[in-house]
């Protein structure tokens, strides 16, 4: 039997995500929004493109969380964007009663699914979803790393002029400014970073990986990225329904790993079936816990204004 994945948000970043799962076969898609004939139209033209692409994947679109029952993978990402001048944090109210309501309807339908965040602020938008799922918190996750280390990726890629594909960086933090590229385990076809690109050019490929997200939206001026979120989020979707064991960055719950506590952040996991089936701790130098914590605290400041809305 095929699995099954419904994505919730019709948008740019859920339609492109139900365009490039769709395309890998990773299942059947429900692509739900509240806009009535938005998800049905979307779903149909995917649907019908089919035949042409040559795949097996049935989409539909709809306005009701019925047919998300039985879901594998659900992806919550009806969020607002956030225009130029807006950071993350901006969307907290809005984004945490959509992300609440979305949840708390597709939750109890589908009480096997792992449950992958895009909403921003991500990191809090994921320990709302957390707590409206009620799930295990390690299938509950939120996609921000995946998406922040291809920015810093493709920086390197455009720097050195090698191939993305033997370009592997690690990332930590939340899914902000402060979020905290790691050159240290960084590497070109297994050779470190540092031998390829001068320090100096490595801090400011650090530096706009930070800031990728507010590039895009400056650029856009109407709304934030799609291509690269929505790649990102198909690539965790792969790892749960192939259950690969991917090692990639997620926004996982910590309970004591990196000395942090009852808080969604970035870090280094192994992702497959069960979710997130192990929380990797680096062994991070001084600096780089330093830009951790910093991280962190930037976190731990939109948990708190969420928690006193
Ligand atoms: C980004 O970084 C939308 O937060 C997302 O592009």
């Amino acid at each position: 039997m095929r699995k099954k994945i419904s994505i919730i948000g019709a948008g740019f970043v859920g339609s492109t995500t139900a365009h490039w799962c769709a395309a890998a076969e990773l299942g059947d898609i429900v692509l739900v929004d509240i806009v009535e004939g938005v998800p049905q139209g979307k779903g149909l033209d995917l649907y019908e493109a089919a035949p042409i692409m040559g795949y097996d994947a049935r989409v539909i679109g709809t306005n009701s969380y019925a047919d998300t029952a039985g879901s594998d993978v659900i992806v919550v990402t009806s969020g607002a964007p956030r225009k130029p001048g807006m950071s993350r944090e901006d969307l907290i109210k809005i984004n945490a009663e959509i992300t609440r309501s979305c949840v708390s309807q597709s939750a109890p339908l589908s009480p096997n699914a792992v449950i992958i965040v895009v909403n921003n602020p991500l990191d809090a938008m994921t320990y709302v979803a957390a707590e409206a799922s009620g799930f295990p918190k390690a299938r509950v996750m939120g996609q921000a790393g995946v998406l922040d280390s291809a920015r810093y990726r493709t920086f390197i890629a455009m720097e050195t002029g090698v191939s993305v594909e033997d370009i592997q960086a690690m990332l930590m933090g939340g899914h902000g400014d402060e979020m905290v590229p790691l050159p240290r385990f960084s590497t070109i076809g297994g050779i470190p970073v540092s031998e390829f690109i001068a320090k100096d050019r490595l801090d400011a490929i650090v530096d706009r990986a930070r800031k990728g997200g507010g590039e895009i939206v400056n650029l856009l001026k109407t709304g934030s990225a799609y291509f690269a979120p929505a790649a990102a989020t198909t690539q965790m979707i792969e790892a749960v329904i192939k259950d690969k064991k991917r090692v990639i960055p997620v926004a996982a719950y910590l309970d004591g790993e990196y000395g942090l506590h009852d808080m969604y952040f970035g870090v280094p996991v192994i992702l497959g079936a069960g979710g997130i089936e192990k929380i990797i701790e680096l062994p991070l130098n001084a600096e780089e816990l330093a830009l951790v914590k910093q991280s962190a605290d930037a976190v731990r400041n939109t948990l708190t204004t969420l928690k006193a809305l």
